[in-house]
Order: structure tokens, then C-alpha cells, then sequence
């Protein structure tokens, strides 16, 4: 047990999907794997292991925000020896292109500030995806019919944000989309040697200001479980 996650040594798996809704991670666990278990309720903040097509999986929630999923992401790989964490999350999009219902799969992710910036300084480090997993999550959303985009996101602080001159720059540079927790993902697997991705579902537009019908969030949250569990497994 960790001070927030209360599974025994064991029950967690080296593979490790994150949404940032402990009820997301409830319902992928009883609609993709079997043998599921609760293994975690610290706080509310639910996770579950079960198997997905022979091998052993757990679905964490992560919370919102860089701060929480440093919590989680930290106890996973420093305390139960996870090795594969698979951000399935949603964001706003930010260029033209991208629709709403759409998959990100996040290349890179640039981020204002991390909880590592303190350990950096002057440095700016580059958060980025591993490969292997980037790979295959992109070969594997070719099964699914969905429009998949593979790029750069930005990590944001903040869901309101009040700079507008940043979400231009954003754009100008191609970022895809907008969220609030890969950059911190992707630095701490790097630090601990493990894999780490985003896979993320179109949930609103910054520019057109559409946003998913909560009755339409299921099927596309759907088709991001799957993808990620086909990568971690490729
Ligand atoms: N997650 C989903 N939509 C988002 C947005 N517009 N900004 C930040 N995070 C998000």
C-alpha cells in the first residue's frame, strides 16, 4: 500500500491505463477485461485489475490536473513496478482539422509548467511518447472507424484558461489539442525508465466551441480503451 493507492504488492499490473475519471476507469474495466477486481478506492479515486485477452491489466484514475496524476503515476512505477502507463483521456481541439469525436494520439506534449519543472531549472525538457507504443496505437486505430491524429499537444494548467495569446501560440505551432496531463505522464516514465502515451477522444473544439453530447462520450471513450490495450500489447 502507498499512501494513496491501497492495493497489495501484486495487484497492480505493469500495464496501466489512466483515465482522469475514476468512474471512466470503473466502466472500461467492466466493459474490456474480465476477472475484474477493485483495487484501489483511496479517495474515491477507483482503480481495477482484470485480464484483456490473456493478459493482466489495471485501470487507475488518475484525477484531473498534472499535480494528481503525479500522485498516482509516481506510486505506480516507483511503488508497485508498473512499466507501461497509457494515458485514455479527453481534450479540446485546437486546429481546424480536428474534429470533435476524433483520436489524438499525442507525439509530444508541450506544457507552461509540470510539477518536474523544479528538478529542470533553466532547462526545458521535451515530454514525449515512447515510440513503441506511439507505433502501434497508430497502426492500431486503423481498425476502428475513427479520424486519428498524430502530433503534438499542449498540457495545460488550467480547463478556463484566461491567456489567449498562449492558445494562439498553440495553434500557430500545430498543437493538436488541449488537456492537463500528459507532459507530467511522459516525464516521470522517462525518469523511471518505462513506456508512457496518451490516447485522447475530441471531447470539445476551442475554435468552434462544439462540444460531445454526453450520450456520444461512450462509444469514442470506447475506441480509445481499445486502441490502448492493443498498443500495450502489440
Ligand atoms: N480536456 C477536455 N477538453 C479540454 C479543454 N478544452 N481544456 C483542457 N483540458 C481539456
Amino acid at each position: 500500500m502507498t499512501i494513496h493507492i491501497g492495493a497489495k504488492p501484486g495487484d497492480i499490473a505493469e500495464t496501466v491505463l489512466m483515465p482522469g475519471d475514476p468512474y471512466r476507469a470503473k466502466w472500461a474495466a467492466e466493459t474490456f477485461l474480465t476477472d475484474v477486481r477493485l483495487v484501489n478506492e483511496v479517495r474515491g479515486m477507483l482503480g481495477y485489475t482484470g485480464t484483456w485477452n490473456g493478459h493482466k491489466v489495471t485501470i487507475q484514475g488518475s484525477g484531473m490536473g498534472m499535480p494528481s496524476l503525479s500522485i498516482y503515476a509516481n506510486e505506480l512505477l516507483r511503488d508497485y513496478g508498473a512499466k507501461t502507463l497509457i494515458r485514455i483521456g479527453s481534450c479540446g481541439g485546437m486546429q481546424p482539422e480536428v474534429k470533435v469525436r476524433d483520436v489524438i494520439i499525442a507525439m509530444t506534449a508541450t506544457t507552461l509548467g509540470s510539477p518536474s519543472d523544479s528538478i529542470f531549472r533553466e532547462v526545458n525538457f521535451a515530454p514525449c511518447a515512447d515510440w513503441s507504443l506511439l507505433s502501434a496505437a497508430t497502426e492500431a486505430a486503423k481498425g476502428f472507424d475513427v479520424d486519428v491524429h498524430v502530433g503534438g499537444i499542449y498540457s495545460s494548467d488550467t480547463f478556463y484558461a484566461e491567456r489567449a495569446d498562449l492558445d494562439e501560440q498553440m495553434v500557430r505551432h500545430g498543437i493538436l489539442g488541449v488537456e492537463m496531463e500528459a507532459a507530467e505522464l511522459y516525464t516521470l516514465a522517462a525518469r523511471h525508465k518505462a513506456r508512457a502515451l496518451a490516447v485522447l477522444t475530441v471531447s470539445d473544439h476551442l475554435q468552434t466551441g462544439e462540444s460531445l453530447p454526453s450520450d456520444q462520450r461512450e462509444r469514442s471513450f470506447g475506441d480509445m480503451v481499445e486502441i490502448a490495450l492493443q498498443a500495450a500489447f502489440a
